[in-house]
């Protein structure tokens, strides 16, 4: 241990993640005058933000009316209730001026002939509270989030924002009061080691697709930060609620936009049918997500999938005017080609539900403010800690996100938390000294790992980990196919003690990342099936098929679970918000959900 030695730095804010909340927060931070850090584990332009494709969620009503009460009306529907609706206000009424602020800031958004920022449609946007469809979505062909990012990039920078690149980040650092006073990292290409003290610490480390076998996210989607929140003893909220998109293309989980049914695109069966006329009669292709992924799940199930083993659903773009392919779709034109073989003007993508994003996260106001339970106070704030982006539980995707909804998150929340800061960060302020031990428990966890001699690879445990949450814990679920889940990632937690590091070295030690990265899926992987095994209802993205009913009485509310050293996971719970911020808009009251 003594031949480790920290180098320590000073931040007023210290933002970890790189993506599109954690450059808006690094970018809002630096603008209020703050001395600010952004670590990253990957270069910025590489975080996964950048994959994001469609677009990004506003009223501007550029194609046709709009307004954002109806936009808020199709978040709280979209959420199936469980989002809280103070939040839900506060994205839907920012969302313009955030996009404007990206337009002016130089995002290369596509535009209509008259030189306003295009919009297409996406599922679950409508007009008038629920009456047609709408189209709010504002794209960059299908590269949107490849935009955003380099925008806000080049704007960080401009502000001065500093960033730590390839720096794993290990743990927070929180003082004997509970508050957050910094976090530890290791340099992934010298090995050295390094404390970041700071007034505000703002996790933006995406969310943990990657804690599945088939998933839309990087490789890098592993969750770090809800891990750190979850060994730092606070508690991760709703996390039962897993996202699948109806359109990962088949064999390799790639993303096929929903932008691609918002320009007309469908589904068929192996029939040849438009089955979500069935499913969903008025919305159709352009249904919520969970809704789509469902009706696909049920086709396949009936035995009218498509390809040699009937388990995979076609999507039709072969009558689509070419010219609008090549303009409004053509990274996933190219992708249908690379990954499926597809020539997208002439064949169908051969596609199947695949995880895709995280309702759930680590909860927070709507300033970004990281909350906690305690005692009788579920809305506690966790001192100098804030979370924003997809590692984030605002809570305004609640049980299922709408399409688009994420990059808008992203940049009105990162947004909220640099504001956030502005107010109640003094620049240059003093910190108290570091305690020599601070940060000593993510030293001694780096160093055990490292020096792991166990009998099974990094590799295996991931694999088993990743197929038992495709299996137990998947589009349906029923409480034994859970309560199986459960027993199995225990099993897998525990087995995780007999892990081997082959390469003993600080220096770009990947084995060591690997393993670093699994520790924080697995500690993910149990409070997501614990959280729900537990949720005796349906709801959004959480279907039950033992309980198919949604139960507002006893289930309109978030889950809180907490992980100990051990595995086991305890869970409690918060109230959903039923109230908004102002009087422009009334409480959206609980309805059924048809589409
Ligand atoms: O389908 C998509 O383009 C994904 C968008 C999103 O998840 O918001």
């Amino acid at each position: 241990m003594s031949a480790y030695e920290w180098i320590d730095h000073t931040y007023d804010v210290v933002v970890v993640g790189a993506g599109g909340s954690g450059l808006r927060a690094a970018l809002g931070a630096a603008q209020a005058g703050l001395k600010t850090a952004c670590i990253s584990k990957v270069f910025p332009t590489r975080s996964h933000t950048v994959a994001a494709q469609g677009g990004i969620s506003a009223s501007l009503g550029n194609m046709g009316e709009d307004d954002w009460r109806w936009h808020m009306y199709d978040t709280v529907k979209g959420a199936d209730w469980l989002g809280d609706q103070d939040c839900i206000e506060y994205l839907c009424r920012e969302a313009p001026a955030a996009v404007y602020e990206l337009e002016h800031w130089g995002a290369p958004f596509s535009r209509t002939e008259d030189g306003k920022i295009y919009q297409r449609a996406f599922g679950g946007m409508t007009c008038n509270f629920g009456e047609g469809p709408v189209q709010r979505t504002c794209a960059a062909a299908d590269r949107t989030g490849h935009a955003i990012l380099h925008t806000l990039y080049g704007q960080s920078l401009r502000h001065a924002a500093e960033f730590f690149i390839e720096y794993l980040v290990l743990d927070l650092i929180m003082d004997d009061d509970g508050a957050c006073i910094g976090v530890t990292a290791w340099k992934l290409d010298d090995g050295t080691l390094h404390r970041f003290r700071a007034q505000k610490t703002i996790l933006a480390t995406g969310g943990y697709g990657r804690a599945y076998f088939s998933a839309t996210s990087a490789h890098t989607c592993t969750g770090d930060g809800n891990a750190m929140v979850l060994r730092a003893g606070l508690p991760l909220q709703d996390m039962e609620f897993v996202q699948f998109h109806p359109t990962g293309i088949y064999g390799s989980g790639c993303l096929i936009t929903e932008g691609a049914r918002g320009e007309g695109g469908y589904l068929t069966n192996s029939e040849g049918e438009r089955f979500m006329e069935r499913y969903a009669p008025n919305a159709k292709d352009l249904a919520s997500r969970d809704v789509v992924s469902r009706s696909m799940t049920m086709e396949i199930r009936n035995g009218r999938g498509v390809g040699e083993n009937g388990d995979h659903i076609h999507l039709h773009l072969d009558h689509l005017d070419p010219d609008i392919l090549a303009e409004r779709l053509p990274g996933i034109s190219e992708s249908a080609r690379i990954f499926a073989g597809v020539d997208v003007t002439r064949q169908a993508i051969p596609v199947i539900p695949t995880v895709h994003y995280n309702m759930g996260g680590i909860p927070t106001n709507y300033h970004g403010e990281v909350l906690t339970k305690v005692g009788n106070n579920p809305d506690q704030v966790v001192p100098g800690l804030m979370a924003v982006g997809e590692a984030a539980c605002v809570s305004v995707h609640g049980a299922n996100r709408l399409g688009s909804n994420s990059l808008i998150d992203l940049v009105v929340f990162g947004r909220a938390a640099g504001r956030r800061c502005g107010e109640t960060v003094q620049p240059g302020a003093a910190q108290r000294e570091l305690d020599s031990r601070a940060g000593e428990a993510a030293l001694l966890r780096l160093d055990g790992m490292r020096r792991a001699d166990g009998n099974v690879r990094t590799a295996q445990l991931r694999l088993e980990m990743q197929r038992i949450m495709q299996e137990n814990c998947a589009v349906f679920r029923t409480q034994e196919i859970l309560d199986e889940g459960v027993r199995r990632i225990a099993k897998v937690y525990e087995n995780s003690s007999d892990i081997r590091i082959n390469d003993r070295s600080m220096v770009w030690n990947t084995d060591l990342v690997e393993a670093l990265e699994y520790e924080n899926l697995i500690a993910q992987a149990a409070v997501t099936v614990n959280s729900a095994a537990a949720r005796t209802e349906s709801r959004g993205a959480h279907a039950r098929e033992d309980h198919p009913e949604r139960d507002d009485r006893t289930w309109m509310k978030h889950t809180l679970a907490w992980l100990a050293a051990d595995g086991s996971v305890k869970l409690d719970d918060r109230p959903v918000h039923d109230y908004t911020l102002s009087d422009d808009i009334a409480y959206i009251e609980p309805k059924a959900r048809v589409y």
